[in-house]
């Protein structure tokens, strides 16, 4: 890509990754025919398919629908081979137990942003009755039927939360998950499976409360939009200037990061059909730390960081959720941005302007910010290992380029 700008138009917001994920292994807890929509055309979403696929459920996308046909009995088995391609392969895991009683599910793999266990899953699923026993790399996992429980998570862990809710939908009795993970893709998960019959309270709030049934029905549902793509349209108009109108994008969401956006000067407003964005100037550096939501999502992080590169002044940045999560510093310095890391911090003094470079993809917001910071480059940027922006983008290059941005995708 080429150093562009100003960027103008509107740019349609897909379904969340994170939440279609979810719904997608949530939907193997009641027998029959579920349908999603709005679900992001994205390799994650295959990969996912393709581990229900192996279990044995029939998946068939038409447009941004997919319909998910799930039998009665099912292989309830996550082989490495998929697994290690996905990280979040491991929310089948409380589903499996819930509906069948058992599943062997590989260790997770994933991002490469340093250790990501998953105790608290395993914790939360044992008090619930579960047992685990791990051979071969394999987690294997038994429970006759799940019994409600209290579970204290350590840390608001939104996988943990999600598949805790998941096996508590059809565990005997009541659950509380007591500091549970409030992202707006958890409430969308807890929407869900209240529509496929469960009972669940205190949605949005760190105690969800979950009386348990005996049994789920498929249904229709409508993915939330995915706010850290509307992060990423957000900051590629930090750095170029422009005006964009994110359609679909939900304010509601996204509070703390349109507070620092405003904060350094960008005007937004949301608008009944999305999110307006609207930058004439040189932005002004702020400080940024990562929390659980509502703070300042992890995944906007890349994105913050690349628009302080260019911002005047600089910016503190502390990452509270992934420690190794900086990687990608290494690559925008070779882009010519000023930035020192030491641990979960950084600080970003900001430039006029970047220099192209050939850079390197690690993760995908990784990969995404490079493609932001390639938009504020002299010259032009080349990012290998871009298959893994493809994992959670349908079409970045595409939605860029259609609102002025000089970038192909080969
Ligand atoms: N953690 C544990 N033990 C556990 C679970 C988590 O120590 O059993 C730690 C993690 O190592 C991490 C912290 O708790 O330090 C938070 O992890 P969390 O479980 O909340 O994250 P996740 O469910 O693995 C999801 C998203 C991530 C996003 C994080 C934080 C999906 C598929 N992934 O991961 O999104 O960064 O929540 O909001 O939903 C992405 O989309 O690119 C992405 C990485």
């Amino acid at each position: 890509m080429q150093g562009s700008g100003p960027l103008n138009g509107v740019v349609p917001i897909g379904g969340a990754k994170n939440s279609a994920l979810k719904l997608m292994a949530a939907s193997l807890l009641a027998e029959g025919s579920t349908s999603l929509l709005n679900v992001p055309d994205i390799a994650d979403v295959a990969i996912m398919g393709e581990l229900l696929e192996a279990m044995g459920v029939q998946i068939e996308r038409v447009g941004n629908r997919i319909d998910i046909d799930v039998p009665a009995e099912l292989d309830p088995v996550a082989p490495y081979s998929l697994v290690e391609r996905m990280r979040a392969s491991i929310v089948v895991l409380g589903p499996l137990l819930a509906r069948l009683g058992r599943a062997r599910v590989a260790m997770p793999g994933g991002d490469d942003f340093g250790s990501r266990p998953i105790d608290m899953h395993l914790q939360g699923l044992e008090q619930l009755g579960a047992t685990f026993s791990h051979e071969h790399g394999d987690i294997t996992g038994k429970a006759d039927r799940l019994v409600g429980a209290e579970v204290l998570l350590e840390f608001p862990s939104v996988g943990a939360t999600e598949n805790l809710m998941m096996a508590a939908v059809l565990a005997r009795g009541t659950t509380i998950i007591e500091n549970a993970a409030r992202e707006p893709e958890i409430t969308d998960l807890a929407n869900f499976l209240s529509q496929m019959g469960a009972t669940i309270d205190g949605l949005g709030t760190s105690r969800l409360t979950v009386e348990g049934v005996e049994v789920l029905r498929p249904t229709t549902y409508t993915v939330i939009p995915d706010r850290v793509e509307a992060a990423t349209f957000l900051s590629a108009v930090a750095v170029c200037g422009g005006e964009l109108l994110l359609k679909g994008a939900r304010s509601d969401h996204m509070e703390m990061l349109i507070r620092k956006l405003q904060e350094m000067g960008m005007s937004l407003a949301a608008e009944p059909s999305g999110l307006r964005v609207e930058v004439r100037n040189r932005l002004r550096a702020v400080d940024i730390s990562t929390l659980p939501y509502p703070g300042l999502a992890t995944d906007y992080k890349p994105f913050l960081v690349t628009a302080l590169c260019v911002a005047e002044g600089a910016g503190m940045v502390t990452e509270n959720i992934f420690a190794g999560r900086f990687r990608y510093i290494d690559e925008l310095v070779r882009m010519g941005a000023e930035i020192r890391a030491e641990g979960r911090h950084a600080v970003v003094r900001g430039v006029e302007r970047l220099s192209g470079a050939p850079v390197r993809a690690h993760d995908i917001r990784a990969g995404a910010a490079l493609v932001v910071a390639g938009l504020a480059a002299e010259g032009e940027t080349i990012i290998s290992d871009a298959h893994h922006v493809d994992r959670g983008y349908e079409d970045l290059a595409g939605k860029l380029s259609s609102v002025g941005a000089l970038v192909t995708r080969t």
